[in-house]
C-alpha cells in the first residue's frame, strides 16, 4: 500500500504500532515510503532522540489511513485512548481519516467492534469495509482487509467526489504548431508547451477528466485524468479541438498555434538554387475564434501575448471571439511567455473584471487561471 501511494505521487509517512512490528519492520516501510518510520513518542535508542510531534504529524498529513485497523486499535480511537504515537496523533488529525480494519471474522462481526465503527463513522471517520477471504487465523471468512489496489481506488474516487470540477471535461491545447515546407522543414515557434500541461494538472488536480490537445513539446503528464493527443499542424490541432469540443464543459486554448502555413508544402526536400527564396504564406484557421461561434453554454478561455496596446487589444480579442476570459501574457514584463519557468498575466473575464497578478511559477499562474474559472462557474 505505500508503494502505491508513493507511486502516485503522494508523499507518506507511515506510524507503526509497536504490535505491528512483529508482521513488518520497520526497515521495510522506511524504504518504500522514503521517510522514517515513526512509532514511539521518542526513539530510545537514539541519544539524539527527538520527539516525534503528533501534532504537527497530524496537521502535517493531507489524509490519514489506518490500514491494517485491529479491533483493539479501532476501540481506542473510539474511546479516546492515546498511549501510543498512532492514537495521540489520531486525535489530533483534521484531515479526513480512513480505517480499513483487519481482524478476525468473529471479532469483525462482535457488537463491541460494530459499535467501534458506528462510532467512529459518527466522527466522520471513513470506513474502507474488510472483504471475505483468508484470514490469518486460518479461517475463511469476513474481516479480511480490502485489498491495497482497492483501497487506493476507495480513497481516489472519495476525494474526487468532493472536487469542485468533478463529472467536468476539460479541453485544452498546448505547446507549438509545425507547418510543413517540405519532407524535413517546418516553421515552429519557441512555445514549450508548459503553460497548458500546468493548467491541466491544475484542472485534473480539481477533479476535471483533461485532454490536452498539443504540438510538439517534451511536457508529459503523468495523470490518470489527463489524456494527451499530439497534433503537429495547426490543421491537426483544429481537426482534434473540434472532434473533442462538444463534450467538454470548459475549452483553454493556451496553444500558440501558427497563423501562416506554407500555401504549398513541396513534396520533395527544397534543394538550394537561388541566393533567396519566397515562401508564399496563407492564414491558419483560428481554432480558439471558431470555437466561440460553436461554445453555447460552455466556457471558453483564451490567452493573448501582446506587445502594445495590451488591455485594449486583449479586451478586443474577448469580445471578438466570444470568450469567458482571456490570460493576457505581456512580452514587455521580464519573466513572461515563452519557453520560461514563470509568467505574469493579467486575467479579464467576460464582464470586463481586470485582475493583475504578480510574476509566479507556471505551476501558480495554472492555478490563478482555475481559479478565475471556479468564480465563473459558480456566479
Ligand atoms: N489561436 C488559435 N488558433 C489560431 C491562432 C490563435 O486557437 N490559429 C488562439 C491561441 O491559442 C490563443 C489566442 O488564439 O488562445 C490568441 O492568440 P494570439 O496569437 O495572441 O492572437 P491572434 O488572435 O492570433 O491575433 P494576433 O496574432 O494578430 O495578435
Amino acid at each position: 500500500m505505500v508503494r502505491l501511494f508513493v507511486k502516485v505521487g503522494a508523499n507518506v509517512k507511515v506510524i507503526m504500532t509497536p504490535a505491528s512490528k512483529d508482521f513488518v519492520t520497520p526497515l521495510t516501510l522506511s524504504t518504500l515510503s522514503k521517510n522514517p518510520v515513526l512509532s514511539s513518542f521518542t526513539d530510545e535508542e537514539d541519544e539524539n532522540a527527538v520527539w516525534n510531534n503528533h501534532v504537527e504529524l497530524g496537521l502535517w498529513a493531507d489524509l490519514f489511513l489506518i490500514a491494517p485497523a485491529t479491533a483493539n486499535s479501532l476501540s481506542k480511537m473510539a474511546s479516546g485512548n492515546s498511549d501510543n504515537l498512532l492514537l495521540a496523533t489520531y486525535l489530533s488529525a483534521k484531515c479526513p481519516v480512513y480505517f480499513a480494519p483487519a481482524m478476525d471474522l468473529d471479532m469483525y462481526k462482535h457488537q463491541s467492534t460494530i459499535n467501534s465503527f458506528e462510532i467512529l463513522k459518527s466522527f466522520g471517520n471513513i470506513i474502507i469495509p474488510a472483504v471475505s477471504g483468508e484470514l490469518a487465523s486460518g479461517l475463511v471468512g469476513e474481516g479480511r482487509m480490502a485489498e491495497p489496489e482497492d483501497i487506493l481506488a476507495f480513497i481516489e474516487k472519495d476525494i474526487l467526489q468532493s472536487l469542485p470540477l468533478n463529472g467536468k471535461q476539460v479541453l485544452i491545447t498546448a505547446g507549438p504548431t509545425y507547418e510543413a515546407i517540405d519532407p524535413v522543414r517546418f516553421i515552429g515557434n519557441h512555445s514549450s508547451g508548459k503553460m497548458g500541461f500546468e493548467i491541466a494538472k491544475a484542472a485534473a488536480n480539481l477533479g476535471a477528466k483533461v485532454v490536452i490537445i498539443s504540438g510538439p513539446t517534451h511536457e508529459k503528464a503523468e495523470h490518470s485524468l489527463i489524456t494527451v493527443i499530439p497534433v503537429q499542424s495547426a490543421s491537426d490541432m483544429y481537426d482534434a479541438v473540434h472532434n473533442h469540443f462538444n463534450d467538454s464543459d470548459i475549452a483553454i486554448l493556451s496553444a500558440a498555434v501558427a497563423d501562416y502555413k506554407p500555401k504549398k508544402v513541396s513534396i520533395r526536400k527544397i534543394k538550394k538554387k537561388d541566393s533567396t527564396l519566397q515562401l508564399e504564406l496563407e492564414k491558419t484557421k483560428d481554432i480558439l475564434a471558431s470555437l466561440g461561434k460553436i461554445k453555447q453554454n460552455k466556457l471558453l478561455v483564451g490567452f493573448a501575448l501582446e506587445t502594445n496596446d495590451e488591455l485594449e487589444n486583449a479586451i478586443k480579442k474577448l469580445k471578438s471571439k466570444n470568450l469567458d476570459l482571456i490570460v493576457l501574457n505581456s512580452l514587455n514584463d521580464k519573466g513572461a511567455g515563452f519557453g520560461g519557468t514563470t509568467n505574469k498575466v493579467i486575467i479579464i473575464n467576460k464582464n470586463e473584471t481586470i485582475t493583475n497578478y504578480s510574476l509566479k511559477s507556471k505551476t501558480e499562474v495554472a492555478k490563478d487561471i482555475m481559479n478565475e474559472i471556479l468564480k465563473l462557474l459558480d456566479a
